[in-house]
């Protein structure tokens, strides 16, 4: 099949086609999908550089790529929700076993991935492959932040900081479903679209600094955490809630710190997202694109042989929505 593989970890010139690399072959929980877009996340150029390696480890060569949306091809014999023929999009999880670290291995920037089929959901009818490729991962962090990390009600508000990339287009969609009053954090450009998408109020990040602002939100989702707990916990309402995506050792610490010392009765809390591939959660994302209450938003779309140039736009940590590589 045809794909791009690293041979070690390196920048985003690492990457060269192959044209005749071995198919994937789909163990009994899992499908097999002639991949038709991939979706690019901050976590695969993460992959690619090596930064995740001890939690991540690959061999080479490795097909990097964690989102995909395509065609079922094939299904394992213990498989019961999917056909030959179905429209399927997900965070691919190659391994047999759920687990945290389960990210493609291989990935998805090829002709063909596998996936254990309780990753994967089907694609709305009024979705297409580009669309639906670029909305796993992201997605189902700001689902899961939302919905799983914290119960928040209709009313109730939420300061999202770094808004406008992948994480931050889907989160403040899926907050206005829930009925929440957002206000985005973002550079002035991008305040239109922020708008569109369904912000009630936007602050732009060059002209306002969130540490000497005086408002109070029931939650804040650091989806950059470029800030941390306590530099904006002064922002929390007494029983806020801050959350933050981004894996690092202050950001873990941080937030298992502030669990264990949780019995001395602190209201506020301060949490890290993890997001974990989910066939079941996506389809309650999937729900909300089939309503047309969520849709992706795509910067750009690149053909595999550009996966290079897509890499490196992604690295720069400046895109809007998402990235997508079509096959
Ligand atoms: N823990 C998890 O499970 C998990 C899951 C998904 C993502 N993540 C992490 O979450 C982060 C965001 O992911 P993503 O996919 O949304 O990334 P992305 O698509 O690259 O988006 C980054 C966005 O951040 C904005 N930004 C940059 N500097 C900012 C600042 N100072 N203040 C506010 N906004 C700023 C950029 O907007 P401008 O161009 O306007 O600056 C850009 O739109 C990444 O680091 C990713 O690795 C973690």
């Amino acid at each position: 099949m045809r794909c791009a593989v690293i041979n070690k970890y390196g920048d985003s010139n690492s990457f060269s086609i192959e044209s005749n690399f071995p198919e994937p072959i789909p163990a009994n929980n899992q499908v097999k999908i002639q991949v038709k877009a991939a979706g690019v996340n901050p976590l695969d150029y993460r992959i690619r550089n090596g930064e995740l390696r001890l939690f991540i480890p690959s061999q080479f060569p490795m097909i990097l790529g964690n989102d995909m949306a395509g065609v079922v091809t094939e299904i394992g014999k213990d498989v019961t929700r999917f056909e030959i023929g179905d429209r399927v999009f997900g965070l691919l999880d190659a391994n047999e076993f759920p687990s945290n670290r389960g990210f493609a291995k291989p990935g998805c920037y090829a002709e063909f991935a596998v996936s254990r089929e309780d990753t994967l959901t089907k694609i709305p009818d009024n979705v297409d492959f580009i669309a639906a490729a670029a909305t796993p991962l992201a997605a189902l962090n700001a689902y899961q932040a939302l919905h799983s990390i914290v119960k928040l009600n209709s009313g109730q508000s939420l300061l999202l900081n770094g808004a406008s990339g992948g994480v931050g287009t889907f989160a403040i969609q899926i907050a206005k479903a829930m009925g929440l009053k957002v206000t985005a954090v973002c550079s002035k450009q991008k305040i239109e679209l922020l708008q569109s998408l369904g912000a009630d109020d936007c602050i732009d990040y060059n002209s306002e600094q969130l540490e000497t602002s005086d408002k109070r939100y029931d939650l804040i989702y650091d989806v950059v955490a470029n800030q941390s707990y306590s530099k904006l916990k002064h922002l929390l309402n007494p029983d806020g809630s801050y959350i933050s995506n981004i894996a690092n050792a202050s950001t873990i610490f941080s937030a298992f710190y502030h669990k264990c010392f949780s019995f001395l009765g602190a209201r506020q809390h301060n949490y890290h997202a993890w997001v974990k591939s989910s066939g079941k959660d996506l389809g309650a994302v999937a729900n909300l694109m089939a309503s047309n209450e969520v849709t992706s938003v795509i910067d750009e779309v690149f053909s595999l042989e550009q996966i290079g140039t897509a890499h490196e736009l992604i690295e720069s940590g400046h895109t809007t929505g998402k990235l997508v590589v079509e096959l």
